[in-house]
């Protein structure tokens, strides 16, 4: 049977996970491939650090060169995150025409046209299953499952301590705070929060997938993101009695056909909380877990869902990589699914003051005659059209929350009327805006 050497650099979390999982089932991959993949050499930042299943120490080494370089070593795994020594290592790797299996989406956000035109450049090839949602295939979905479809809309929980904080907040009625503060007395957010918690995390991850769906590289600069520290309990509650649930969303959908002037695709490519119907499947998506729902103009609705994170998730995602790596070099077929080809050049992401949806407001006003209507003459000015109230019984002359749920309007729009309805003396605080998507 012919055999396959892999050098693998990173021996952490993640690359003994990849280890413990290939001695697992490594003999199975065989039977089912008809080709077996062996570890050769693994690069590790020190011999003795912790991790939490045991490697070989004949296998290790702590100069990744000498794995990358390696003339028997066929196949590269990079697991070591960050942007800079892992830019080195997977350059290197391809420079020497070998394949490429990488957990990292920081690094394919920041250099992914870079790595992709040098992995192009050397006939080799870059597989990253494990960059986006963990263990869910969506990556092999997008470049071959749905090649035959246009992917109008696809909305992501791609970041699994966001979704935990929130289903916890949902489900216990919990404020933000308390949550994450348990959240990393308990391992489940880091020591510092703020990658996942303010959308960062999943901005690297979304912009992936918008570049495959749509087939332009999506700059993360240009995408909008906003995390979930504002949304509070209260919002959670209101959102509850409107029928809705709060969730982080990676949204990337198609803009309404362009004017003549402009005919390139603009897709809007954002990361917000959204109010979403309680009745939507994603709702239903709850603590740790990922979940992708696309859409084709072909296949129609498709939901993947599944572990997002976790050293037996991301093994699972790098073993498939590591197998078709594997077939494609015995196949001498390096280049069968390109890593990413830009096949609409002229794309663009839309701007968010362009983007339209529905909107949840909530205002901390003086409960006095007129307020409702000062707040609704605003919003009728600016177009905006009201689709529902709430206001809990309070006591005239005091604050009380009024929630508003809102027709459809640009975020320009909605901006425009939220900094007049900040001005009125009756309104006490920043208004609250929180999106909808209805998935039309
Ligand atoms: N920090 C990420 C999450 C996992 O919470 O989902 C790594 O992508």
């Amino acid at each position: 049977m012919r055999q396959i050497n892999v050098g693998m650099i990173g021996g952490g979390t993640v690359g003994s996970g990849v280890f413990h999982a290939w001695r697992r089932n490594g003999a199975l991959m065989a039977s089912r491939l008809g080709l077996r993949l062996r570890f050769r050499s693994i690069a590790v930042k020190a011999y003795d650090e912790p991790r939490p299943y045991a490697i070989d120490r004949s296998l290790l080494t702590t100069d990744w060169r000498s794995v990358v370089e390696d003339s028997k070593v066929e196949m590269v795994i990079e697991l070591v995150g960050g942007t800079t020594v892992a830019r080195s290592m997977v350059l290197a790797a391809l420079r020497l025409g070998k394949p490429v299996v990488t957990a990292n989406k920081a690094l394919l956000s920041a250099h992914g046209e870079e790595l992709f035109a040098a992995a192009g450049r050397h006939g080799a090839n870059l597989y990253y299953e494990a960059s986006v949602a963990g263990g869910i295939p969506i990556i092999k979905s997008l470049r071959e499952g749905f090649v035959g479809n246009r992917i109008t809309h696809l909305y992501g929980i791609v970041n699994g301590t966001c979704n935990y904080i929130l289903s916890r907040m949902k489900l216990e009625g919990a404020e933000f705070g308390e949550v994450l503060a348990e959240a990393q007395r308990l391992g489940y957010a880091e020591a510092e929060p703020s990658l996942d918690i303010d959308g960062c995390d999943s901005q690297h991850k979304t912009g992936i997938l918008a570049s495959l769906a749509h087939g332009f590289w999506v700059n993360p600069k240009h995408i909008h993101v906003e995390g979930i520290r504002a949304i509070t309990r209260l919002d959670m509650q209101y959102a509850g009695q409107l029928g809705y649930t709060i969730k982080l969303l990676g949204i990337v959908k198609q803009a309404p056909p362009p004017r003549a002037a402009r005919p390139a695709a603009r897709i809007q490519v954002s990361v917000y909380p959204a109010l979403i119907p309680n009745t939507h499947v994603l709702a239903n998506v709850h603590g740790v877990f990922n979940a992708v729902f696309a859409r084709g103009d072909v296949v129609g609705d498709t939901l993947f869902y599944g572990r997002g994170a976790g050293k037996d998730a991301t093994a699972s995602a790098v073993l498939s990589d590591m197998a078709d790596a594997a077939l494609d070099l015995a196949h001498q077929s390096q280049r069968r699914v390109p890593p990413f080809v830009c096949h609409a050049p002229g794309g663009a992401v839309l701007p968010i003051g362009e983007a339209v949806s529905p909107y949840y407001l909530r205002l901390d006003v003086i409960d006095r005659p007129g307020v409702l209507a000062q707040i609704a003459a605003i919003l009728g000015r600016t177009r905006i059209g009201i689709s529902s109230v709430i206001q809990p019984e309070g006591h005239e002359g005091r604050s009380v929350p009024l929630i508003l749920m809102t027709h459809d309007a640009t975020d320009d729009a909605m901006r425009r009327a939220l900094a007049r309805i900040g001005r009125l003396a009756a309104v006490k605080a920043s208004p609250v805006m929180v999106r909808v998507e209805n998935f039309n």
